[in-house]
């Protein structure tokens, strides 16, 4: 009985963090697309045919639950995986809610991929708690990319995201939700920009509370934590990431191969 994780690169490891620290002793089985990666600018469809490919490769490694820690990915393709396969997902819900809620200005800025501002949940979700609210929607281009290489600071991270924040804060915009799993990794320096401003969102662990709650529903006993983690980049790239995000531990990284690789990032 495994927990598997799933995004189009590193991101969905902000996700991992808060389950890990929830769930310490449950196998984990993480897989980052990077040699895909961004999905953000991708067709449903292939989004679509990714996220099959590594369900089941997920469902092979003996996983019961599995976590689509990508708000692209659940964008496009969590409602077909959860008709097709017999097993619970958990996807990144847009944290319209509570920003919007938590909002002393009425308006609030969300950060993401273009895959996500596409997908029907997040205008549902806009629909359903924002209808009072002013939501800034803004592309964070360029972001994912560098997360992807172990970027997470400097100047120009920083002078990227002041493009992003400063106008957000000059129409007012006092909650930011960070609507793609790469970007908490970038949010010390969006915390550096916005100052008193605005409250950063990250939803990662209200994902992770999510997650836990289906993990203890399934009946069985978890062995010991193992982790394992695949990537369709470069192993190097996802080690030295981990070694960075989580020094203490040691981490078994293989490769994740027998994909279909003709989208492959930078081919
Ligand atoms: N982590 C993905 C997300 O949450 C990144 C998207 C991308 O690959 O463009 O949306």
């Amino acid at each position: 009985m495994k927990i598997g994780i799933f995004d189009s690169g590193l991101g969905g490891l902000s996700v991992w963090k808060e389950l890990d620290k929830l769930l310490p002793d449950v196998p984990m089985v993480y897989v980052a697309d990077s040699g895909r990666c961004p999905y953000g600018p991708k067709s449903q469809e292939e989004i679509v045919r990714y996220s099959r490919e590594i369900t089941d490769f997920l469902l092979e490694e003996g996983c019961s639950l599995l976590v689509v820690a990508c708000n692209t990915a659940t964008a496009a393709a969590i409602s077909i995986l959860r008709t097709e396969y017999d097993l619970p997902f958990v996807g990144m819900e847009p944290a319209i809610k509570p920003a919007a809620q938590a909002s002393s200005s009425g308006v609030i800025g969300i950060l993401a991929t273009e895959g996500t501002f596409r997908g029907n949940h997040f205008h549902q979700t806009r629909a359903a708690y924002a209808t009072d609210t002013n939501v800034l929607l803004q592309v964070g281009e360029g972001l994912v990319e560098f997360v992807e290489s172990g970027e997470l600071s400097g100047p120009k991270v920083k002078d990227c995201l002041q493009s992003y924040l400063h106008p957000m804060l000059e129409a007012g915009a006092d909650q930011v939700v960070l609507g793609c799993s790469h970007y908490p990794f970038l949010k010390p320096v969006m915390e550096s920009i916005v100052g008193e401003k605005a409250t950063i969102i990250d939803p990662a662990p209200a994902v992770a509370r999510q997650a836990k709650r289906l993990w203890d529903r399934i009946p069985g006993t978890a062995s010991e934590g193992m982790r394992t983690f695949f990537t369709s980049g470069k192993v190097e790239q996802l080690e030295a990431f981990l070694q960075t995000i989580d020094p203490a531990s040691s981490h078994s990284v293989k490769s994740f191969s027998g994909y279909d690789s003709s989208h492959q990032y930078g081919s």
